[in-house]
Protein backbone atom coordinates (compact mmCIF):
# COMPACT_ATOMS: atom_id res chain seq x y z
CA UNK A 1 0.00 0.00 0.00
CA UNK A 2 1.11 3.30 -0.47
CA UNK A 3 2.44 4.94 2.14
CA UNK A 4 2.35 2.20 4.38
CA UNK A 5 5.81 3.02 5.58
CA UNK A 6 4.24 6.14 7.31
CA UNK A 7 1.96 3.83 9.10
CA UNK A 8 2.56 4.74 13.10
CA UNK A 9 2.18 1.18 13.97
CA UNK A 10 5.36 0.22 12.36
CA UNK A 11 7.38 3.21 12.40
CA UNK A 12 9.29 2.58 15.62
CA UNK A 13 11.57 6.74 14.91
CA UNK A 14 9.75 9.00 18.09
CA UNK A 15 7.34 11.31 16.74
CA UNK A 16 9.92 13.91 17.27
CA UNK A 17 12.28 13.18 14.88
CA UNK A 18 9.61 12.27 12.30
CA UNK A 19 8.85 14.88 9.76
CA UNK A 20 5.12 16.47 10.28
CA UNK A 21 3.83 14.50 7.43
CA UNK A 22 4.66 11.80 9.04
CA UNK A 23 2.94 13.21 12.49
CA UNK A 24 6.02 14.09 13.44
CA UNK A 25 6.61 17.59 15.35
CA UNK A 26 8.25 18.88 12.12
CA UNK A 27 11.65 19.17 13.97
CA UNK A 28 14.58 20.18 12.12
CA UNK A 29 12.07 22.06 9.46
CA UNK A 30 11.17 25.01 11.99
CA UNK A 31 14.23 27.15 11.59
CA UNK A 32 13.30 29.11 14.72
CA UNK A 33 11.35 26.72 16.71
CA UNK A 34 14.78 24.59 17.20
CA UNK A 35 16.65 27.86 18.09
CA UNK A 36 13.88 29.44 20.93
CA UNK A 37 13.65 26.22 22.38
CA UNK A 38 10.63 25.21 24.86
CA UNK A 39 10.00 26.44 28.10
CA UNK A 40 11.70 24.78 31.05
CA UNK A 41 10.30 25.24 34.41
CA UNK A 42 8.04 28.36 36.20
CA UNK A 43 10.58 30.62 36.69
CA UNK A 44 11.55 30.27 32.79
CA UNK A 45 11.55 34.46 31.91
CA UNK A 46 11.83 33.64 27.56
CA UNK A 47 7.46 33.58 27.20
CA UNK A 48 7.41 36.51 24.98
CA UNK A 49 10.57 34.80 22.78
CA UNK A 50 8.88 32.09 22.74
CA UNK A 51 5.44 33.19 21.88
CA UNK A 52 6.81 35.59 18.78
CA UNK A 53 9.62 33.18 17.44
CA UNK A 54 8.93 29.16 17.94
CA UNK A 55 7.99 27.03 15.48
CA UNK A 56 8.21 29.97 12.30
CA UNK A 57 8.71 28.48 9.31
CA UNK A 58 11.20 29.68 7.08
CA UNK A 59 9.27 30.13 3.16
CA UNK A 60 10.77 32.55 0.48
CA UNK A 61 12.09 34.97 3.43
CA UNK A 62 8.01 35.28 4.81
CA UNK A 63 8.62 36.64 8.50
CA UNK A 64 5.68 34.32 9.70
CA UNK A 65 4.06 31.22 8.60
CA UNK A 66 1.74 31.65 5.82
CA UNK A 67 -1.36 29.90 5.22
CA UNK A 68 -1.07 26.56 3.29
CA UNK A 69 -4.71 26.00 1.90
CA UNK A 70 -3.82 22.65 0.56
CA UNK A 71 -5.83 19.25 1.03
CA UNK A 72 -3.14 17.32 -0.32
CA UNK A 73 0.73 17.15 -2.00
CA UNK A 74 2.18 16.26 -5.27
CA UNK A 75 4.40 13.13 -5.32
CA UNK A 76 7.16 12.82 -7.68
CA UNK A 77 6.30 9.04 -8.01
CA UNK A 78 4.42 6.70 -5.59
CA UNK A 79 7.07 5.96 -3.36
CA UNK A 80 8.54 9.59 -3.39
CA UNK A 81 7.10 12.59 -1.79
CA UNK A 82 8.20 15.61 0.33
CA UNK A 83 7.46 16.29 3.69
CA UNK A 84 3.63 16.50 3.48
CA UNK A 85 1.31 14.14 1.89
CA UNK A 86 -2.54 14.87 3.33
CA UNK A 87 -3.70 17.79 5.21
CA UNK A 88 -5.95 15.93 7.90
CA UNK A 89 -2.52 14.04 8.85
CA UNK A 90 -0.06 17.06 8.83
CA UNK A 91 -0.40 20.43 7.73
CA UNK A 92 2.44 23.21 7.54
CA UNK A 93 0.53 25.99 8.99
CA UNK A 94 -0.94 24.08 11.55
CA UNK A 95 2.62 21.99 12.12
CA UNK A 96 3.95 25.15 13.00
CA UNK A 97 1.45 26.30 15.31
CA UNK A 98 1.60 23.01 17.15
CA UNK A 99 5.84 23.30 17.55
CA UNK A 100 4.85 26.81 19.22
CA UNK A 101 1.91 25.18 21.56
CA UNK A 102 4.71 22.31 22.63
CA UNK A 103 7.00 24.68 23.13
CA UNK A 104 4.18 27.07 25.41
CA UNK A 105 3.11 24.15 27.25
CA UNK A 106 7.03 23.09 28.24
CA UNK A 107 6.03 19.95 26.44
CA UNK A 108 8.01 17.50 23.65
CA UNK A 109 4.36 17.63 21.42
CA UNK A 110 1.42 19.37 20.59
CA UNK A 111 -1.60 18.18 18.60
CA UNK A 112 -4.18 20.95 17.37
CA UNK A 113 -7.82 20.36 16.70
CA UNK A 114 -11.12 22.07 15.33
CA UNK A 115 -11.86 23.22 18.57
CA UNK A 116 -11.09 22.76 22.52
CA UNK A 117 -13.91 19.87 22.84
CA UNK A 118 -12.32 18.37 20.18
CA UNK A 119 -9.02 18.28 21.51
CA UNK A 120 -11.13 17.01 24.97
CA UNK A 121 -12.57 14.57 23.13
CA UNK A 122 -8.88 13.14 21.82
CA UNK A 123 -7.98 12.79 25.29
CA UNK A 124 -11.67 10.76 26.18
CA UNK A 125 -10.81 8.76 22.76
CA UNK A 126 -7.46 7.49 24.48
CA UNK A 127 -9.84 4.92 26.98
CA UNK A 128 -11.49 1.37 26.21
CA UNK A 129 -14.65 0.02 27.92
CA UNK A 130 -13.91 -0.80 31.13
CA UNK A 131 -11.97 1.64 31.88
CA UNK A 132 -12.77 4.36 35.05
CA UNK A 133 -12.73 7.84 34.78
CA UNK A 134 -12.49 10.62 38.18
CA UNK A 135 -13.37 13.57 37.04
CA UNK A 136 -13.55 16.96 38.73
CA UNK A 137 -17.08 18.41 39.69
CA UNK A 138 -16.87 21.48 38.21
CA UNK A 139 -16.24 21.23 35.03
CA UNK A 140 -16.95 23.13 31.53
CA UNK A 141 -20.89 22.04 30.31
CA UNK A 142 -19.78 20.32 27.31
CA UNK A 143 -16.78 18.35 28.66
CA UNK A 144 -19.46 17.37 31.34
CA UNK A 145 -22.18 16.14 28.75
CA UNK A 146 -19.10 13.77 26.78
CA UNK A 147 -18.32 11.99 29.90
CA UNK A 148 -21.97 12.29 31.73
CA UNK A 149 -23.62 11.19 28.33
CA UNK A 150 -21.40 10.03 25.73
CA UNK A 151 -18.30 8.24 27.08
CA UNK A 152 -20.94 5.62 29.59
CA UNK A 153 -22.27 4.63 26.09
CA UNK A 154 -19.02 3.24 25.21
CA UNK A 155 -18.67 1.65 28.88
CA UNK A 156 -16.84 4.05 30.68
CA UNK A 157 -17.64 4.64 33.90
CA UNK A 158 -17.16 8.40 35.32
CA UNK A 159 -16.61 9.58 39.07
CA UNK A 160 -17.50 12.91 39.80
CA UNK A 161 -15.31 14.31 42.97
CA UNK A 162 -13.82 17.38 44.53
CA UNK A 163 -10.73 17.29 42.68
CA UNK A 164 -9.31 20.54 44.96
CA UNK A 165 -9.09 17.92 47.58
CA UNK A 166 -6.31 15.06 47.18
CA UNK A 167 -7.91 13.37 49.98
CA UNK A 168 -11.40 12.94 47.72
CA UNK A 169 -9.28 11.88 44.49
CA UNK A 170 -7.32 9.62 46.49
CA UNK A 171 -10.35 7.68 47.89
CA UNK A 172 -12.19 7.77 44.42
CA UNK A 173 -9.07 6.09 42.61
CA UNK A 174 -9.22 2.24 41.50
CA UNK A 175 -7.88 -0.09 40.32
CA UNK A 176 -9.60 0.41 36.67
CA UNK A 177 -8.91 4.14 37.05
CA UNK A 178 -7.35 5.21 33.93
CA UNK A 179 -7.70 8.73 33.83
CA UNK A 180 -7.92 11.87 36.52
CA UNK A 181 -9.17 14.79 34.63
CA UNK A 182 -9.68 18.32 35.78
CA UNK A 183 -9.36 22.07 34.84
CA UNK A 184 -7.59 24.30 37.19
CA UNK A 185 -8.92 26.96 37.56
CA UNK A 186 -12.53 25.77 36.64
CA UNK A 187 -14.88 26.94 34.76
CA UNK A 188 -16.64 28.90 35.99
CA UNK A 189 -16.49 28.33 39.80
CA UNK A 190 -12.23 29.33 39.42
CA UNK A 191 -11.49 26.45 41.68
CA UNK A 192 -7.52 25.64 42.33
CA UNK A 193 -6.30 21.32 42.04
CA UNK A 194 -2.77 21.28 43.15
CA UNK A 195 -1.53 19.73 40.28
CA UNK A 196 2.03 17.97 41.41
CA UNK A 197 -0.31 16.20 44.32
CA UNK A 198 -3.11 14.64 42.29
CA UNK A 199 -0.29 14.14 39.16
CA UNK A 200 1.34 11.91 42.35
CA UNK A 201 -1.89 10.31 43.20
CA UNK A 202 -3.00 9.66 40.13
CA UNK A 203 0.44 8.30 38.76
CA UNK A 204 0.45 5.52 41.68
CA UNK A 205 -2.74 4.17 40.53
CA UNK A 206 -1.29 4.01 37.01
CA UNK A 207 -3.82 6.54 35.88
CA UNK A 208 -2.86 9.38 33.86
CA UNK A 209 -3.34 12.89 34.92
CA UNK A 210 -5.21 15.37 31.89
CA UNK A 211 -5.61 18.58 32.65
CA UNK A 212 -7.72 21.57 30.89
CA UNK A 213 -5.25 24.77 31.11
CA UNK A 214 -7.76 27.08 29.58
CA UNK A 215 -8.27 29.24 32.18
CA UNK A 216 -4.57 30.04 33.25
CA UNK A 217 -2.65 28.84 29.54
CA UNK A 218 0.49 28.34 29.02
CA UNK A 219 1.83 32.14 30.19
CA UNK A 220 0.66 31.54 33.97
CA UNK A 221 0.07 28.00 34.57
CA UNK A 222 2.17 24.67 32.70
CA UNK A 223 0.98 21.71 33.86
CA UNK A 224 3.39 19.11 32.39
CA UNK A 225 6.11 20.58 34.46
CA UNK A 226 3.92 19.79 37.51
CA UNK A 227 3.25 16.06 36.73
CA UNK A 228 0.58 15.98 34.04
CA UNK A 229 0.68 13.55 31.27
CA UNK A 230 -2.08 15.65 28.63
CA UNK A 231 -2.47 19.29 28.82
CA UNK A 232 -5.65 20.32 27.11
CA UNK A 233 -5.93 24.30 25.73
CA UNK A 234 -9.23 25.77 24.20
CA UNK A 235 -6.94 28.07 22.08
CA UNK A 236 -10.16 29.62 20.76
CA UNK A 237 -9.42 31.84 24.41
CA UNK A 238 -6.31 33.13 25.81
CA UNK A 239 -3.99 31.45 23.31
CA UNK A 240 -6.11 32.91 20.20
CA UNK A 241 -6.93 36.01 22.02
CA UNK A 242 -9.16 37.58 19.75
CA UNK A 243 -12.51 35.37 19.80
CA UNK A 244 -11.62 35.11 15.99
CA UNK A 245 -11.18 31.16 15.56
CA UNK A 246 -12.09 28.13 17.11
CA UNK A 247 -9.05 25.65 17.99
CA UNK A 248 -7.97 23.43 20.95
CA UNK A 249 -4.93 21.72 21.61
CA UNK A 250 -3.45 18.72 23.54
CA UNK A 251 0.35 18.85 24.61
CA UNK A 252 2.02 15.77 25.95
CA UNK A 253 5.47 14.92 26.94
CA UNK A 254 5.31 11.48 26.52
CA UNK A 255 6.24 9.46 23.30
CA UNK A 256 3.93 7.00 22.93
CA UNK A 257 0.50 9.38 24.13
CA UNK A 258 1.58 11.67 21.66
CA UNK A 259 1.66 8.94 19.10
CA UNK A 260 -1.80 8.01 20.32
CA UNK A 261 -2.94 11.25 19.92
CA UNK A 262 -1.93 12.03 16.26
CA UNK A 263 -3.62 8.68 15.08
CA UNK A 264 -6.98 10.05 16.86
CA UNK A 265 -6.38 13.41 15.52
CA UNK A 266 -6.13 12.05 11.96
CA UNK A 267 -8.42 9.12 12.08
CA UNK A 268 -11.20 10.54 13.64
CA UNK A 269 -10.22 14.45 11.64
CA UNK A 270 -11.10 16.63 13.77
CA UNK A 271 -8.23 19.17 12.88
CA UNK A 272 -7.96 22.89 12.99
CA UNK A 273 -8.04 24.07 9.32
CA UNK A 274 -5.18 26.95 7.98
CA UNK A 275 -6.77 29.90 8.73
CA UNK A 276 -7.88 28.94 11.77
CA UNK A 277 -3.87 27.72 12.83
CA UNK A 278 -2.50 31.12 11.35
CA UNK A 279 -4.94 33.54 13.91
CA UNK A 280 -4.12 31.68 16.33
CA UNK A 281 -0.14 31.13 15.97
CA UNK A 282 -0.76 35.11 15.21
CA UNK A 283 -2.60 35.88 18.65
CA UNK A 284 0.15 33.81 20.41
CA UNK A 285 2.78 36.13 19.73
CA UNK A 286 0.89 39.01 22.11
CA UNK A 287 0.39 36.29 24.71
CA UNK A 288 2.33 37.50 27.55
CA UNK A 289 2.05 40.91 27.07
CA UNK A 290 -2.00 40.49 26.76
CA UNK A 291 -1.67 38.17 29.71
CA UNK A 292 -0.15 40.79 32.20
CA UNK A 293 -3.12 43.19 31.54
CA UNK A 294 -5.83 40.39 31.87
CA UNK A 295 -4.68 39.75 35.32
CA UNK A 296 -3.66 43.64 36.09
CA UNK A 297 -7.22 44.47 35.30
CA UNK A 298 -9.06 40.96 37.04
CA UNK A 299 -7.32 41.43 39.87
CA UNK A 300 -8.70 45.17 39.89
CA UNK A 301 -11.96 44.25 39.45
CA UNK A 302 -11.71 41.51 42.07
CA UNK A 303 -10.55 43.98 44.60
CA UNK A 304 -13.48 46.36 43.73
CA UNK A 305 -16.22 43.52 43.74
CA UNK A 306 -15.37 42.10 46.96
CA UNK A 307 -15.49 45.12 49.06
CA UNK A 308 -18.94 46.21 47.74
CA UNK A 309 -22.09 45.69 49.67
CA UNK A 310 -24.72 44.53 46.85
CA UNK A 311 -21.79 41.82 46.22
CA UNK A 312 -22.10 38.23 48.29
CA UNK A 313 -19.14 36.48 46.95
CA UNK A 314 -16.20 36.61 44.39
CA UNK A 315 -14.07 33.79 43.23
CA UNK A 316 -10.94 34.61 41.92
CA UNK A 317 -7.52 33.01 42.95
CA UNK A 318 -5.80 36.04 43.68
CA UNK A 319 -7.52 37.18 46.63
CA UNK A 320 -6.40 35.65 50.04
CA UNK A 321 -9.36 34.84 50.92
CA UNK A 322 -10.19 31.98 48.02
CA UNK A 323 -9.87 28.79 49.40
CA UNK A 324 -7.40 27.75 46.78
CA UNK A 325 -5.21 30.97 47.10
CA UNK A 326 -2.03 29.20 48.52
CA UNK A 327 -2.03 26.58 45.66
CA UNK A 328 -2.30 28.99 43.24
CA UNK A 329 0.23 31.31 44.56
CA UNK A 330 2.65 28.65 44.32
CA UNK A 331 1.52 26.90 40.96
CA UNK A 332 0.54 29.61 38.97
CA UNK A 333 2.92 32.90 37.69
CA UNK A 334 -0.34 35.04 38.05
CA UNK A 335 -4.04 34.46 39.17
CA UNK A 336 -5.48 35.19 35.84
CA UNK A 337 -8.21 37.10 33.71
CA UNK A 338 -11.53 35.47 34.88
CA UNK A 339 -13.62 35.77 38.02
CA UNK A 340 -16.93 34.85 38.91
CA UNK A 341 -19.50 36.40 41.92
CA UNK A 342 -22.50 36.30 43.54
CA UNK A 343 -25.08 39.62 43.80
CA UNK A 344 -26.77 40.05 47.25
CA UNK A 345 -29.71 39.65 44.95
CA UNK A 346 -29.39 36.95 43.20
CA UNK A 347 -30.56 36.24 39.32
CA UNK A 348 -32.35 39.64 39.41
CA UNK A 349 -29.56 41.41 40.49
CA UNK A 350 -27.24 39.85 37.91
CA UNK A 351 -29.92 40.64 35.31
CA UNK A 352 -29.64 43.93 36.37
CA UNK A 353 -25.85 44.29 36.51
CA UNK A 354 -24.85 43.25 32.88
CA UNK A 355 -28.00 45.00 31.53
CA UNK A 356 -26.22 48.41 32.97
CA UNK A 357 -22.78 47.47 31.87
CA UNK A 358 -21.49 50.09 28.53
CA UNK A 359 -18.13 48.40 28.17
CA UNK A 360 -18.59 45.18 28.30
CA UNK A 361 -20.23 42.66 26.30
CA UNK A 362 -22.69 40.32 27.18
CA UNK A 363 -21.13 36.74 25.12
CA UNK A 364 -20.06 33.53 25.73
CA UNK A 365 -16.67 32.89 25.65
CA UNK A 366 -13.99 34.11 27.52
CA UNK A 367 -9.47 35.16 27.12
CA UNK A 368 -10.13 37.57 23.89
CA UNK A 369 -9.14 41.36 24.15
CA UNK A 370 -12.74 42.48 25.00
CA UNK A 371 -13.97 42.16 28.20
CA UNK A 372 -16.79 39.81 27.98
CA UNK A 373 -19.90 38.91 30.82
CA UNK A 374 -22.21 35.60 31.07
CA UNK A 375 -24.71 34.09 33.58
CA UNK A 376 -23.70 30.65 33.08
CA UNK A 377 -27.26 29.41 34.08
CA UNK A 378 -28.24 30.90 31.90
CA UNK A 379 -25.49 30.70 29.11
CA UNK A 380 -23.01 28.62 29.11
CA UNK A 381 -24.21 25.66 31.60
CA UNK A 382 -27.92 26.14 30.00
CA UNK A 383 -27.32 22.68 29.19
CA UNK A 384 -27.24 21.36 32.89
CA UNK A 385 -30.50 20.51 34.73
CA UNK A 386 -30.54 22.73 37.91
CA UNK A 387 -29.68 19.65 39.81
CA UNK A 388 -26.52 19.23 37.93
CA UNK A 389 -26.21 23.13 38.62
CA UNK A 390 -26.41 22.49 41.87
CA UNK A 391 -24.08 19.38 42.28
CA UNK A 392 -21.67 21.67 40.55
CA UNK A 393 -22.03 24.69 43.04
CA UNK A 394 -23.05 26.55 40.10
CA UNK A 395 -25.93 29.55 41.49
CA UNK A 396 -28.32 30.50 38.98
CA UNK A 397 -27.30 34.25 40.31
CA UNK A 398 -23.55 33.43 39.48
CA UNK A 399 -21.92 35.82 37.07
CA UNK A 400 -18.62 35.13 34.89
CA UNK A 401 -16.75 37.72 34.44
CA UNK A 402 -13.53 37.58 31.47
CA UNK A 403 -11.89 40.70 32.22
CA UNK A 404 -10.12 41.84 28.72
CA UNK A 405 -7.27 44.34 28.21
CA UNK A 406 -9.36 47.73 27.97
CA UNK A 407 -8.03 50.35 29.70
CA UNK A 408 -8.86 49.31 33.68
CA UNK A 409 -10.29 53.01 34.39
CA UNK A 410 -12.91 51.88 31.92
CA UNK A 411 -13.53 48.92 33.14
CA UNK A 412 -13.74 49.77 36.42
CA UNK A 413 -16.33 52.88 35.34
CA UNK A 414 -18.53 49.95 33.98
CA UNK A 415 -18.66 47.45 36.88
CA UNK A 416 -19.24 50.67 39.52
CA UNK A 417 -22.36 51.04 36.55
CA UNK A 418 -23.33 47.73 37.32
CA UNK A 419 -23.04 47.71 41.27
CA UNK A 420 -24.78 51.33 41.29
CA UNK A 421 -27.99 49.58 39.06
CA UNK A 422 -28.05 46.70 42.44
CA UNK A 423 -27.45 48.84 45.19
CA UNK A 424 -30.87 49.47 46.59
C1 LIG B 1 -12.45 25.44 30.32
C2 LIG B 1 -12.89 25.17 28.92
N1 LIG B 1 -12.49 24.06 28.30
C3 LIG B 1 -12.87 23.77 27.05
C4 LIG B 1 -13.71 24.60 26.35
C5 LIG B 1 -14.13 24.24 24.95
O1 LIG B 1 -13.42 24.95 24.02
P1 LIG B 1 -13.96 25.25 22.53
O2 LIG B 1 -15.12 26.17 22.67
O3 LIG B 1 -12.77 25.82 21.83
O4 LIG B 1 -14.38 23.94 21.96
C6 LIG B 1 -14.16 25.78 26.94
C7 LIG B 1 -15.06 26.69 26.21
O5 LIG B 1 -15.55 27.65 26.74
C8 LIG B 1 -13.74 26.06 28.26
O6 LIG B 1 -14.15 27.18 28.90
Amino acid sequence: MYGQENDATTDDRPIRDRPASEGGDGEGTNRAGGRVGRMTSNDDDRLDTVSIHAGERETNDALVTPIYANATYRYDSPSERGEYRYSRMAAPTRADLEAVVADLEGAAHAKVFASGMAAIDAVFSLLSAGDHVVAGDSLYAETYDLLAEFYPRYGIEVSYVDVTDPEAVREAVGEDTALVYAESPTNPLLRITDLETTAAIAHEADALLAVDNTFASPALQRPVERGADLVVESLTKYLGGHSDAIAGSVATDDDALAERIWRIQYTRGAVVGPFEAFLVRRGIKTLGARMDRHCHNAALLADLLDGHDAVERVHYPGLASHPGHEVAAEQMADFGGMLSFELAGGVEDAVAFVAALETITIAESLGGVESLIEVPAAMTHQNLAPTELDAAGIDPGLVRLSVGIERSEDLVADVERGLDAVTR
